[in-house]
């Protein structure tokens, strides 16, 4: 394999999905589109409003719980002071956006169409957004560029840790060195950093450092097989298929049957081989084919993850522009059959009606060696967006968030993500603690 592919945002399986030309680097990992895989679909117009921001960083500690540990590191901070009047030092009002499980993006700073970011309008407030630990350029641990991502600092990459940080930063941050009396902090967040949110305002150790918080998709307690998640993927298919009157959600719920229905026989593979262009194709005489053939499956779910995640978000062009549930479904419905509905979907390139060359990439040892890495270099878009999925992993399975985003309920998407197949995450964080893997 010797080609690349990209993701960013909320909620996250590795999923591999190579349009032309690309590197071996997936374009969604647990539905989340790794953000330069976004950069490229983006359509033009954006670019300007994505970065505003003036950029610096926080000193930070670097382990909260051990007294006896002095190192400090550097936390990357953006900060939009447009609405703000510096003036005010009673009771000033402040925006803290929570960074989560990727890079911190100017955009969420700087796009005034947000809602929120209106309502910073409209109460003069200062915007700043805090990058979590080991995302993007903040690592506690470093050499040169590169961050150190060894599972021996990982046990650094705690939500206590991180809200720590954020507790940190509430009450030493000095903006132009102005001493504020009685600061109005609110906090916000979305998916993981919506749980930041919630667990900030929640844990009296942290609550009076803040006024509010506004704090969305934010699951509240630690869950293993967290198949609730594709039940409100679901539910969104089922129900905007109702409100269409179309049998959208059932021509998908028969395209993931058949999809999987197809790899038990060679008729079957071969013709999933031909329709995604799988490579390498599936063959059961692989090494392990159980692990391509789930790799396969979820790489396909990955895909509708991410488009039912995003569908009418407005966060940029691509959800604005129509990569969402309803041009999905018409995909669906104009295909001649279920599991031509989905290929089509998977090789949906919003911005260019006719691709090249179009393959599924679904080299399952490939996909999982490019996480398998102590150090990323966080310089490196691409080597930041896979420590990002890196993280993310340990975050579920290390820390034990868990939040593995399984389709167990059996419904809609069938058997495509297993929880043995989330859990093979956890083998390539630490393979030493598990000697026997037995998949499917
Ligand atoms: C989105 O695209 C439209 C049309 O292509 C463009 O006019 C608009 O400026 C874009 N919006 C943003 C926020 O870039
Ligand atoms: C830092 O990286 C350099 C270059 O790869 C390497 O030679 C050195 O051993 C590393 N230092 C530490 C402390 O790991
Ligand atoms: C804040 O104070 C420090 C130390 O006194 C100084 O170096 C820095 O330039 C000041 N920053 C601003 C924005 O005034
Ligand atoms: C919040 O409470 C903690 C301890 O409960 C205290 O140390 C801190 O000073 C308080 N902060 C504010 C802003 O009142
Ligand atoms: C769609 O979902 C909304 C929000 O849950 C609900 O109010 C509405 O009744 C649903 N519509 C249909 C047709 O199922
Ligand atoms: C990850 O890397 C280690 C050491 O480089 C290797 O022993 C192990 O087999 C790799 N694991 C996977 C799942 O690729």
């Amino acid at each position: 394999m010797t080609n690349s592919k990209m993701v960013v945002v909320f909620l996250l399986l590795v999923g591999s999905l190579a349009f032309v030309n690309s590197l071996h680097i997936p374009g969604f990992v647990k539905g989340k589109p790794l953000r330069h895989h976004l950069d490229k679909i983006r359509l033009p117009g954006n670019a300007a409003l994505d970065s505003c921001a003036i950029e610096f960083y926080f000193t930070q500690i670097v382990d909260h719980f051990d007294s006896t540990n002095k190192d400090t590191w550097q936390q990357r901070v953006q900060l939009n002071s447009k609405f703000f009047n510096s003036a005010v030092t009673d009771q000033p009002i402040i925006f803290l956006m929570i960074g989560g499980e990727g890079s911190a993006e100017q955009k969420w700073v700087c796009r005034e169409d947000y809602t929120y970011m209106k309502l910073a309008k409209k109460y003069n407030a200062l915007v700043i957004q805090v990058e979590h630990r080991f995302f993007g350029k903040s690592y506690p641990y470093k050499n040169g560029t590169m961050g150190d991502m060894s599972t021996s600092t990982l046990r650094l990459l705690t939500s206590q840790q991180a809200l720590e940080d954020l507790a940190n930063f509430v009450q030493n941050y000095k903006y132009n060195n102005i001493t504020w009396t009685n600061p109005k902090w609110v906090v916000f967040g979305g998916s993981y950093p919506g749980s930041l949110c919630a667990w900030f305002r929640g844990d009296s150790k942290y609550a009076n450092l803040t006024v509010g918080g506004i704090c969305s998709s934010a699951p509240l307690l630690p869950k293993l097989d967290f198949y609730e998640y594709a039940e409100v993927m679901e539910y969104a298919f089922k129900n905007w298929s109702a409100i269409q009157n179309t049998n959208c959600d059932q021509l998908i719920t028969d395209g993931f049957y058949q999809l999987r229905q197809n790899t038990y026989a060679d008729s079957g593979r071969a013709k999933l081989n031909a329709v995604f262009n799988i490579t390498p194709p599936l063959d059961p005489t692989m090494k392990n084919f159980d692990f391509f053939v789930t790799n396969f499956l979820a790489n396909i779910f990955s895909v509708f993850q991410g488009i039912d995640q995003y569908t009418f978000d407005g966060r940029d062009n691509i959800t604005i522009g129509g990569y969402n549930i309803d041009n999905l479904c018409k995909k669906m419905i104009a295909a001649p059959d279920p599991v031509t509905g989905i290929a089509n979907v998977v090789f949906w390139d919003p911005t260019n009606p006719n691709p090249m060359a179009q393959y599924l990439d679904n080299d399952y040892y490939d996909d999982i060696a490019l996480f398998n890495k102590s150090y990323y270099d966080y310089t490196n878009n691409n080597q930041q967006d896979i420590a990002a999925s890196r993280g993310w992993m340990w975050l579920c399975c290390g820390m034990a968030l868990g939040w593995l985003q399984t389709t167990e309920n059996n419904g809609m998407f069938n058997h495509a993500v297993p929880l043995r197949h989330a859990f093979l995450f956890l083998y390539m964080l630490r393979p030493d603690l598990i000697t026997d893997v037995h998949i499917l």
